[in-house]
């Protein structure tokens, strides 16, 4: 079954709203196998970030990233990748539909509340980065015969 990193960055542990996030992914049907409260460092976030390292925002982002506690989770579920960003919204909150959670509670880009994996390939090197395998668990969960 696929699975993909999901984190509510530290805007969104500050406003309280990771139950309401955590709440939307478990009522679309997936199933949550890891999650943790912590403090990403700064060579945690460089390497998250790796792909935006000659970008200007660079040096902001990993500040912001590495400014406060961030909630760090696994998701599990048939195309779980492509349906949480969809969930999430666009990058910048202004152009997030409402109803998305960027859309919901996000203002601007550099504050936008979660970050989601965006393919089969970064899922895997996030999940990795962020979780060891022990923190992963898997199981059956009897709702899933009323979803699949
Ligand atoms: P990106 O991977 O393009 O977006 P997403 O989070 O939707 O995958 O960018 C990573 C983060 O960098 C993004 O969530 C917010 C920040 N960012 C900026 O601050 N300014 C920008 O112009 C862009 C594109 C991103
Ligand atoms: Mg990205």
């Amino acid at each position: 079954m696929e699975r993909t990193f999901l984190m509510v960055k530290p805007d969104g542990v500050q406003r309280g709203v990771i139950g309401d996030i955590v709440a939307r992914f478990e009522r679309k049907g997936f199933q949550l196998v890891g999650a943790k409260l912590m403090r990403v460092s700064r060579e945690l976030a460089e390497q998250h970030y790796a792909e935006h390292k000659e970008r200007p925002f660079f040096g902001e982002l990993v500040e912001f990233i590495t400014s406060g506690p961030v909630f760090a989770m696994v998701w599990e579920g048939e195309n779980v990748i492509a349906t949480a960003r969809q969930m999430m919204g666009k990058t910048n909150p202004q152009e997030a539909l409402p109803g998305t959670i960027r859309g919901d509670f996000g203002l601007t880009v550099g504050k936008n509340i979660i970050h989601g994996s965006d393919s089969k390939e970064s899922a895997a090197r996030e999940i990795q980065l962020f979780f060891k395998e022990e923190e992963l668990v898997s199981y059956n969960k009897l709702m899933n015969e009323w979803i699949y």
